[in-house]
C-alpha cells in the first residue's frame, strides 16, 4: 500500500488510517518489525550457560538462550514439527526443552535433540539435522541490550543504532558494569495501536502537565514542568530514533536519587563526555519499539503489536549496578508506583492512546488527518548533541522523524537507501 500519501512528516500530517488498517498493519510487521533490529533482553538476565527468556519479534515469538558454550542464540519460539510453542516460562535455565505436544526435545544451540519413535516410526529416514529451532538473522548486543533481526541484509547494529548509541550509553553505561535489571517481567494488554504509544515515549512532552496533572498536583512528582522552560529538548539522532532531554542540573527527582546523581557526576561525566554537561537523556526510543526512562524511575520496555488496535506492553526496571541498595529499592518503588501496570503515570497514558486509537475504527473518523506540526520549521541539527534538536520543552519534532523513518521503511526494500548513519 502506497504510504507516501499517507504520511506527509514534512508538514506534520498523518491519517488516521495508520493506525486501524488492517493491511497496513500487514505490511508494517514485514517491512519494520520482520527488518529492524528489535530488543530482545539485557544481558544480566540470562548471566550463566543455559538460561534463556522468551521474547518477542513483532508477533512472533522468540527464545533467547545462551547455549553451554556462553553464547547467547535466539530462535523461533515454536517447535518445527507442528509449530507448537516450544516455552511456555518467562525465563529459566535448560540444557534443552521439550515441546508439550509429542515431545520433540532441543538443545540450548537450537538443534534437534531428540524426536520420539525416531528410529520405528519414521524407519530411520528422519535426519534430525533439516529441523532445528529457526534462528534469527542476525544478533548483537550493545551495552548489554540484546537485540535481534530476521534480516541477513540489515545493517551491522552498531551502524543502525549510530549516533543513539551515545544517548544508549547515557541510560545504561553510566557506570562500571552498567545496569542490571531486577528479576521479573510485568506484562499487560491494553487496546491501543503500538505507534501511540511509541510516538508517546519519543517525544511528547506536551501531555505530560495536562495528562498528569492530577498525579503532579497530588505531589507524586516533584516535576514541575515550565511552560518557558527551554532546557527540555527533543532529540533525533537519526534513523527514527528519538530522545527527550531533560537539563543536565534538573532537580526533579527524588532526594534519594539527587543525591546519588550529586555523588556519580564526575564519574559519569568522565564515562560519557561532555556532552553529558549539555543534556540529560530521559526517556529514548530505539527504532521501532523499544524504549526507555531515566529519573527516579527507570523503566525499559516494549510495544509488542498484537493486531492494528492492540499493544502487549512488557515492562522492566533497571538500576546502574553500582548504585548502593537504597538507591536500588527507591527506584524499584518508584518504577512500580509510576510506570507499572497499575502505575499513576501509566494509567493516565494508556487512557488516553486507547481512545486515540479506538476513535480512528469508524469509517469517516479514520479519513481525518492528525496534527503534529509543533515546532514544525523550528529544528535544527546541532552538531554537539549529533541530533536534530528542538528546544523549546514542547515540541512535536520526534514524532514527525519518528513517522517519517516508519513511512520510508514501510516502503523501501533496500537498506541502501534507508540513509542509515545519516543524522535524519
Ligand atoms: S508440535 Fe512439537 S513435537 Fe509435535
Ligand atoms: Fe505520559
Amino acid at each position: 500500500m502506497g504510504i507516501s500519501n499517507l504520511v506527509d512528516a514534512d508538514h506534520g500530517l498523518i491519517s488516521r488510517s495508520i493506525f486501524v488498517d488492517p493491511q497496513i498493519y500487514e505490511q508494517e510487521g514485514r517491512m519494520v518489525f520482520a527488518r529492524c533490529w528489535m530488543y530482545l533482553c539485557h544481558e544480566s538476565q540470562i548471566p550463566r550457560p543455559g538460561d534463556f527468556c522468551t521474547a518477542y519479534i513483532g508477533e512472533d515469538p522468540v527464545i533467547v538462550w545462551r547455549d553451554t558454550q556462553g553464547n547467547i542464540r535466539a530462535f523461533l519460539n515454536i517447535c518445527s514439527h507442528r509449530g507448537n510453542r516450544l516455552c511456555r516460562a518467562d525465563s529459566g535455565n535448560a540444557a534443552a526443552l521439550t515441546c508439550a505436544y509429542h515431545g520433540w526435545t532441543y538443545g540450548n544451540d537450537g538443534k534437534l535433540k531428540g524426536v520420539p519413535y525416531q528410529q520405528s516410526a519414521y524407519r530411520g529416514e528422519f535426519d534430525r539435522e533439516q529441523w532445528p529451532l529457526p534462528a534469527v538473522a542476525q544478533l548483537e548486543s550493545y551495552k548489554g541490550l540484546v537485540f535481534a533481526t530476521f534480516d541477513p541484509s540489515a545493517p551491522p547494529l552498531r551502524e543502525y543504532l549510530g549516533e543513539m548509541t551515545w544517548y544508549l550509553d547515557a541510560f545504561f553505561d553510566r557506570r562500571d558494569g552498567g545496569v542490571e535489571v531486577f528479576p521479573g517481567v510485568h506484562k499487560w494488554v491494553i487496546p491501543c495501536n503500538w505507534k501511540v504509544a511509541a510516538e508517546n515515549f519519543c517525544g511528547d512532552n506536551y501531555h505530560g502537565p495536562w495528562a498528569h496533572r492530577s498525579a503532579m498536583s497530588t505531589g507524586f512528582s516533584a516535576r514541575r514542568p515550565r511552560p518557558n522552560d527551554v532546557g527540555r529538548f527533543h532529540l533525533s539522532p537519526g534513523n527514527g530514533h528519538c530522545v527527550m532531554g531533560r537539563q543536565p542540573d534538573d532537580t526533579s527527582d527524588s532526594p534519594e536519587v539527587i543525591a546519588y546523581e550529586q555523588d556519580v557526576r564526575s564519574e559519569v561525566r568522565e564515562r560519557l563526555g561532555p556532552r553529558i554537561d549539555l543534556v540529560r537523556p530521559a526517556v529514548g526510543t530505539v527504532f521501532p519499539n523499544f524504549a526507555c526512562v531515566r529519573g527516579t524511575a527507570n523503566s525499559i520496555r516494549v510495544w509488542h503489536p498484537r493486531g492494528p488496535e492492540r499493544t502487549e506492553i512488557w515492562s522492566w526496571i533497571f538500576v546502574d549496578k553500582l548504585a548502593p541498595p537504597s538507591v536500588k529499592e527507591t527506584i524499584r518503588l518508584a518504577g512500580l508506583r509510576s510506570f507499572g501496570p497499575a502505575g499513576t503515570f501509566e494509567q493516565d497514558d494508556i487512557d488516553n492512546w486507547q481512545e486515540c486509537t479506538q476513535t480512528a475504527r469508524g469509517v469517516v473518523s479514520r479519513t481525518q488527518v492528525l496534527n503534529m506540526q509543533m515546532g514544525l520549521g523550528q529544528e535544527r541539527f546541532d552538531q554537539g548533541l549529533g541530533a536534530w534538536t528542538s528546544e523549546f520543552c514542547v515540541s512535536e519534532s520526534n514524532h514527525r522523524h519518528f513517522y517519517r523513518r516508519w513511512a520510508k521503511m514501510m516502503e523501501t526494500t533496500d537498506w541502501s537507501e534507508l540513509s542509515i548513519g545519516a543524522p535524519r
